[in-house]
Parts: structure tokens; C-alpha cells; sequence
């Protein structure tokens, strides 16, 4: 079974753009859409005149004035006039609902060519601003105070999984494996051009609180949050290849899940929908994790990266810890996963972040990666989460 059994049809990604992303102080949300959105249509080989619908994945959720934002690409080009636009909110995972999105209007065959970003300038706002804007996406949270923010919540996950787990790792705390699953990000993000930090930290660092890896919200330290970023992604989904200057991509499959908002209805230490949303994009593509050659999944925070090594079946629930301590998930281990440094370097403009890892699993694909370049990327998969595991989608990409 694959996409195309089921639907009769391909999905190629044709073509793509990326932005830097960062504090971006000389960019707006406007400017970083039009530039994506040009060098996706460019790079795919079609003009403007040729896109049938856009979809842009935006939370926005208050960092940004302008709540109204699906026009926002039609200033690329005139070309673009009157073509339906759409923005998706689906919290930090805004950016795969548009992919989503997309990949259904071209299976319903009402577009052939669809236009797909994701961007997010959170740096305008104040940290408060940013920090209740996050906390829209919690069902306890929203609209109260909070001195640790969307951190305080991941770290409420990561007690939870200490208490049930933590006894079991082998020779070291969870803290360390946390500190460990950081440090491997930031150092891959040294050969991601496009990643916020450029910093390779090292284990020790990542591992210790100190004046400059300070706490944010136990067991949470600086290092195991996402930073704050601006920044925009876009691809352009067709059925056909379109004459692009570089080889298209195939998705093979894909799933989405969501979970109950309550807390008290979810299990903290498992996402139960990340994993069904895993199985059904495997279920699609008719492969399952032995299949990958690596994956880009939703590390906004440390201990998000920890669990979702269960929730994809990488290993049992509990011991996740392996995947880190065993080598599995460095670039040069048997699964590499997050080679682009991952939301942790990279950086998590919220809403850009999910079309940023299709963007990234393309360049994989068709050996275009530079220097995050993996040997023998013939299959990836995508995963990205809004709230605490609460709007889960999951893509499988190949080459073709
Ligand atoms: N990881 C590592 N270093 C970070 C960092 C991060 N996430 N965020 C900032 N830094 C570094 C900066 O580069 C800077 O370094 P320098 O002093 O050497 O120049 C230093 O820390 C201070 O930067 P600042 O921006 O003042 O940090 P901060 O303390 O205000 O913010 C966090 C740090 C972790 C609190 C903030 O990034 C945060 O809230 N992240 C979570 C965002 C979030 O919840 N996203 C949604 C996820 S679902």
C-alpha cells in the first residue's frame, strides 16, 4: 500500500524555500512570506500564474497585529491575483496543518499546483507577550499567568516521566540524557545555514545549571528549550514533476491525530496521538520505522524529542533513553534524527516549524542538504506537534 494505491495519484514536493531563521529584526512577517513563497515557485520551475491555492500555517495567537495574514503571499507577484488563500492555526504545528491542507486539495484534485508556507515573527513582542500568546495552545493556561510559560508545562512531562521511568535509565539521570539530546542538536546545527543557533555547546554544558544555562522551569535548563525565532518556509505540492532545477519528492504517506485538550485525559508521558498519527502516516506509506533513514521531529523541547523516540516505535515506552545513550540517533547512528539541529537549534518560528521540516526532509532527499547532508537518504519522515501532543502530524517522504 502507498499514497498513490490509495489516492490513484503522486504528491511530489517540486520545489522550495527557506528563510533564515532567528531574531530577524530587519524582516517582517510580510517580507519573510514573499520571500519563501518566491523561491518555492522558483525553484519548482513554475510561475506565479500557475499556483491554483495557497495555504499558510501561521499561530500567531497575539505576537503579531495583523490577525488576518492569508493574503500575505499575494504580494509576491500580480500573477497571484484572486487565487484562494487560506491560513491553518493548529498551534506550533500550524505549518503541517497547511501541508496537509495542501496535500488534500491536490488529492481532491480541485488544485494541481498548491502553494504551502508556514512563518511565524514572534521577536516583535515582549517575552510576556510571546509568553501568554504560547499559553493560548493550553487548555488549562490560556489567558492566566505563568512565570515558566509553555517551558513550565513540558517540564510538568518531564516530572511525570522521571517519576514513572527515571530509575530505569541506565548510569545516568534523566537530566543527563536531556543534556545529552541537546548537546547532539546543537551540534548538528553547525552545518544547518539556516539555523537560528550556531553554537556547539557540548554535553557538560547542556548538562549543568549555570549562570548561563540557567533553570527555566524544573528539570528544564535554558538548554533544553527551543528558542524563540522569526522566520518562514514554503513548498510547492503538484502531481507531476514541473521542471524544477532540482529532483522532486514523493510523499508516501501521511497521518494526523489530535488528543482531548484536558490534561487529566492524556497520559503525560506517552502522547498517545503523536503515536497514532505516526501509525497512520506508516499505515499509508506501507513502511514502518525500519523503513527511515532519518527523521526531523518536534524537539521544542528535550524531553518532547525523548518521548517521541517512543511514540514512533523506535523503543519500547520507557526506554527511550537508549536511542541516546546507544548511539542510535546521532548522524552517523542507525536512525539520525533531527540532523538539521532540530527546533532546539534550528530555532521554532511556531508556525513556519512543520513546513521548515518538509523543507529540510526534501533537501535530504534530493541530495541538496549541503552540508547537513546525509549518505543514502532515500526515506525520511516529518513530525510536528502542537501543544502537548495534542495536534500531531506526521509525514513519510522518499525519493524518487
Ligand atoms: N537555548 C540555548 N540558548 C539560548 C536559548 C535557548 N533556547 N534562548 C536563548 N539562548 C541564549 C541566547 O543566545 C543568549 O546567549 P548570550 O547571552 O551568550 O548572547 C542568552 O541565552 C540569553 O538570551 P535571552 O533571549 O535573553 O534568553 P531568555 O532567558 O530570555 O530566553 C528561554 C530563553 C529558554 C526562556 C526562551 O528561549 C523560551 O521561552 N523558549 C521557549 C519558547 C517556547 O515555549 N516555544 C514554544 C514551544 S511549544
Amino acid at each position: 500500500m502507498s499514497l498513490k494505491d490509495q489516492f490513484g495519484k503522486d504528491i511530489l514536493l517540486t520545489g522550495w524555500g527557506h528563510s533564515k531563521f532567528g531574531k530577524l529584526a530587519d524582516d517582517t512577517l510580510e517580507s519573510l512570506i514573499v520571500q519563501v513563497a518566491g523561491e518555492a515557485i522558483s525553484n519548482s520551475g513554475l510561475d506565479p500564474k500557475d499556483i491554483d491555492e495557497i495555504y499558510l500555517g501561521q499561530f500567531n495567537s497575539g505576537m503579531q497585529p495583523l490577525g488576518f495574514t492569508s493574503s500575505l503571499a499575494l504580494q509576491l507577484s500580480a500573477d497571484l491575483a484572486n487565487v484562494p488563500a487560506t491560513r491553518t492555526e493548529n498551534a506550533c504545528a500550524s505549518g503541517s496543518a497547511a501541508f496537509q491542507q495542501g496535500v488534500k486539495a491536490v488529492l481532491a484534485g480541485t488544485a494541481r499546483n498548491v502553494l504551502v508556507i508556514g512563518a511565524e515573527k514572534m521577536t516583535d513582542a515582549g517575552a510576556d507577550v510571546v509568553g501568554a500568546a504560547l499559553l493560548g495552545a493550553s487548555y488549562e493556561m490560556a489567558g492566566k499567568a505563568s512565570s515558566t510559560g509553555f517551558t513550565g508545562l513540558f517540564a510538568e512531562v518531564a516530572k511525570h516521566y522521571d517519576k514513572r521511568y527515571g530509575a530505569k535509565i541506565a548510569g545516568e539521570s534523566l537530566g543527563d540524557v536531556l543534556g545529552s539530546i541537546a548537546a547532539k542538536n546543537h551540534h548538528n546545527g553547525m552545518d544547518n545555514p539556516y539555523a537560528q543557533m550556531h553554537r556547539d555547546f557540548g554535553v557538560e554544558f547542556c548538562r549543568t545549571i549555570s549562570e548561563k544555562n540557567p533553570m527555566v522551569a524544573e528539570p528544564l535548563r535554558r538548554t533544553d528549550c527551543s528558542p524563540v525565532s522569526d522566520g518562514a518556509a514554503a513548498v510547492v505540492l503538484s502531481t507531476s514533476a514541473t521542471g524544477g532545477a532540482t529532483a522532486p519528492v514523493r510523499l508516501a504517506g501521511f497521518g494526523h491525530a489530535n488528543d482531548f485538550f484536558p490534561a487529566e485525559k492524556r497520559d503525560p508521558t506517552e502522547f498517545a496521538a503523536t503515536r497514532a498519527s505516526w501509525e497512520r502516516a506508516f499505515t499509508m506509506a506501507g513502511v514502518g520505522i525500519e523503513g527511515l533513514d532519518f527523521a526531523e521531529v518536534h524537539d521544542c523541547f528535550t524531553i518532547a524529542e525523548l518521548i517521541m523516540y517512543e511514540a514512533m516505535g523506535l523503543t519500547p515506552r520507557g526506554e527511550g533513553s537508549r536511542a541516546v545513550q546507544e548511539g542510535w540517533v546521532f548522524k552517523d547512528g542507525r536512525l539520525p534524527i533531527n540532523v538539521s539541529g532540530g527546533l532546539k537549534a534550528k530555532g521554532h518560528p511556531v508556525g513556519a516549524t512543520g513546513v521548515s521540516q518538509h523543507v529540510i526532509a526534501a533537501m535530504q532527499l534530493s541530495g541538496t542538504a549541503g552540508d547537513m547532508q546525509l549518505p543514502n537518504a532515500r526515506r525520511g519522515a516529518v513530525q510536528n506537534m502542537g501543544g502537548v501532543g495534542i495536534a500531531n502530524y506526521v509525514s513519510v517522504l522518499e525519493a524518487i
